[in-house]
């Protein structure tokens, strides 16, 4: 039977990167626009938020730019990080403590090593109700075999090793992308949970090979990896739920340009386009159209209000449904701040992102 109409209350993404200066103006206010009540929001900004203070005043930026959204704080897991530092935060209302290996992503060259010079700080998390989010990946190094194709699946080891050594520490598994990850959250308990993004359920390498727009870490991997994702989520599996990683980057940093670089030489050594996919301003009728895609549209509660709200503890807000209809809509070409419109296209300084699938219909929008 299909249905016209579909009504979730209060839908949260736990997992959500609204940077800072110009483009935290521009993408902040599109958490609400993309029918999200609740942000959890990532501490990669550059320098990292690395201690309560400055996640506690990260947050009341995000608050000024967009005062209906309820915006939760996290840090970065580096040496500022003691166990006093973290019952400071938990006292001022900061939720979590973000782990990147170092090197594998946007901003993490401040990321972490080695885990267990840390287990002092993950038992003041324990006992704070504090939580753990992982960027699961090992660095890539091929002398050891690893590439980013494997780098999730071999991370599950410290994921294994840190849940068994603290059972009652809360974890999230980021950005799952692999089978194997699907299948270790599964066997570990009730403590650990998993983020999936909506652009996880559609990709594979195929479509982020050659395409800036489609690449980010960690990177969208086969098609038995993707029907891994998708089947949980059609299962309704309660530790699976949705952080979008949506990860804006200016158009000129996903298609850098010679010009946009420097010179050509700096071009052709560097070019490396930006990991992220950005998806937070069309990001409830994304998540509809694509479930809808496999089969699981009965599991859009699940995905993007129950399951998460449980697994944080944080219930949906009395009165909060927001409604999605069907109706075929365009997903805009890019988004540009204010500021900047008057620019060309061609302007390498120009504001504007591109959004996961520019230009196609979605099937569902917001009521
Ligand atoms: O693709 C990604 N982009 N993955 C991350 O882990 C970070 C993110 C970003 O901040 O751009
Ligand atoms: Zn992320």
């Amino acid at each position: 039977m299909s249905t016209d109409r579909v009504s979730v209350p209060a839908p949260a993404d736990w997992h959500v990167h609204l940077r800072q200066g110009e483009m935290s103006e521009l993408i902040a206010p599109h958490v609400k626009q993309g029918g999200m009540s609740l942000a959890y929001v990532m501490p990669n900004l550059s320098p990292p938020v690395s201690n309560a203070e400055q996640a506690a005043s990260y947050i009341k930026s995000l608050e000024a730019l967009a005062p209906e959204t309820k915006f939760l704080g996290t840090m970065y897991l580096g040496p500022e990080l003691t166990p006093d530092e973290i019952r400071k935060a938990a006292s001022l209302g900061i939720r979590g403590v973000k782990s990147y290996p170092r090197g594998v992503t946007t901003n993490s060259d401040s990321g972490i090593e080695d885990y267990d010079v840390y287990y002092p700080v993950f038992e003041a998390m324990e006992e704070t109700g504090m939580v753990l989010n992982l960027h699961g990946e090992v660095p890539s190094d091929a002398s050891k075999g690893i590439c980013v194709l494997n780098a999730e699946a071999r991370f599950l080891s410290h994921l294994e090793k840190i849940h068994a050594r603290f059972p009652r520490l809360r974890i999230v598994l980021e950005h799952a992308t692999t089978r194997a990850a699907v299948e270790c959250v599964r066997r570990l308990g009730d403590t650990v949970g998993c983020t999936i993004t909506p652009h996880h359920l559609a990709l594979i390498v195929d479509d982020w090979a050659g395409r800036p727009i489609n690449f980010c870490k960690p990177v969208a991997k086969t098609p038995d990896d993707r029907d891994a994702l998708q089947e949980v989520i059609r299962e309704g599996h309660p530790r699976f739920f949705l952080g979008s990683d949506s990860a804006p980057h200016p158009l000129a940093s996903k298609y850098p340009s010679p010009a946009s670089v420097g010179s050509t030489h700096d071009f052709v050594a560097s070019c490396g386009c930006a990991a992220g996919i950005y998806t937070s301003a069309i990001l409830l009728p994304l998540c509809a159209t694509i479930l809808e895609s496999f089969g699981a549209l009965d599991k859009l509660e699940a995905y993007v209000s129950a399951n998460g709200r449980a697994f944080y503890g944080e219930p949906a807000p009395a009165g909060s449904e927001i409604t999605l209809r069907r109706a075929s809509s365009k997903i805009p070409d890019a988004f540009v701040h204010p500021k900047h419109e008057d620019k060309s296209d061609a302007d390498a300084t120009k504001l504007q992102v591109v959004p996961f699938w520019a230009g196609r219909e979605l099937t569902w929008e917001i009521a």
